[in-house]
């Protein structure tokens, strides 16, 4: 069976880091790129974490191509630095890197990867602000019929982190949002309601802690601290791990079950910016586009991050 290309889109971050781990590791995936945006941290160093993130892994060959520094129309990015940190991974170790970052804007390698692959072959996993997706929509509009589908995590149906009804990624640009989902391609929304059953519970700290590979050790430690700000900022002690979920549907998407709804995003409400509305009253209409995660298989979810972290620790291993 042929490799299912991918480019994550991503500002790493605790959870971006378990979802390049976890992509880096399966064998049914090809990463074609790693672009970043600004989001958990500043662009330099969401950045700079990627660039380290895929030499730990052994992605030496993927192209890394940093993005936007800021919203479309807001201001800056409100960083996660309560959650990630003020480096954006605090409390981790991960190898210094001299690797060059690619000299195209993301946006710019976003529309030169899709377009000259095969049509409907590339999947774009955005687990960050969506501000590199919409300027890629509007600089090339062809790569919407072209792109296979959008995997994202952002949103919700329920409710949201940052604000009541608000998620992150898309709280920080919601028109950046608006424009993604407006858009025709197929979307999954992998949002709040899927990433709050995918939690770093005790048994799962006790099942990576034991891999005691340097990759292994890397991931415990992302674990550990990931646990510890959650609980210090909203009162949790195992937390949510949001962005690897996006990452598991496109490995294997019998780990998530979804429902066809229409969304769109909110972007001026006075209390609801950035809340993304999801249509669940009844049947969706044949021709919607969009779908949202609603109920994840915590163990296969686990398993393949497990199993992909042993793989990436071999691989470590082989390197050195
Ligand atoms: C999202 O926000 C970020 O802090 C995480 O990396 C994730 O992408 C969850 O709301
Ligand atoms: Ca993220």
């Amino acid at each position: 069976m042929s490799k299912k290309k991918i480019i994550i889109d991503c500002d790493p971050g605790y959870d971006d880091a378990v979802a390049l781990l976890l992509a880096g590791g399966s064998p049914d995936i090809e990463i074609l790129g790693i672009t970043t945006v600004a989001g958990n941290q500043s662009l330099e160093k969401v950045t700079k974490n990627a660039l380290r993130i895929a030499t730990l892994i052994g992605l030496d060959h993927v192209p890394v191509a940093a993005g936007a520094c800021r919203p479309l129309l807001r201001p800056a990015v409100k960083v996660a630095n309560y959650i990630h940190g003020e480096s954006g991974l605090d409390g981790t170790t991960l190898p210094q890197t001299d690797r060059r970052i690619d000299p195209r804007h993301a946006a710019q390698f976003i529309v030169d990867t899709i377009m000259s692959e095969a049509p409907k072959t590339v999947t774009l996993v955005p687990i960050g602000p969506l501000t590199n997706i919409a300027l890629a929509a509007r600089l090339e509009p062809r790569i919407v019929e072209r792109v296979k589908e959008i995997v994202l995590m952002g949103g919700g149906y329920h409710i949201g982190n940052v604000a009541p009804m608000a998620e992150f990624n898309i709280e920080n640009d919601p028109e950046a949002a608006h424009i993604v989902f407006e858009e025709k391609w197929p979307i999954t929304m992998v949002g709040l309601d899927l990433t709050y059953q995918a939690l770093a519970t005790g048994k799962v700290k006790e099942r990576v802690s034991k891999i005691g590979t340097p990759v292994g050790q890397f991931l415990n430690d992302v674990l550990l601290h990931f646990s510890e700000t959650y609980k210090r900022s909203k009162g949790l002690t195992e937390p949510p791990v949001h962005d690897p979920c996006a990452v598991a549907y496109v490995i294997d998407p019998s780990v998530i079950e979804t429902r066809k709804a229409p969304i769109h995003v909110e972007y001026q409400g006075q209390y609801t910016s950035g809340m993304t509305v999801a249509d669940l009253r009844r049947a969706a209409p044949a021709d919607c586009h969009t779908q949202v995660a609603v109920k994840l298989d915590h163990e296969k979810f686990w398993t393949l991050i497990e199993q992909a972290t042993q793989r990436l620790a071999n691989r470590y291993e082989q390197s050195f």
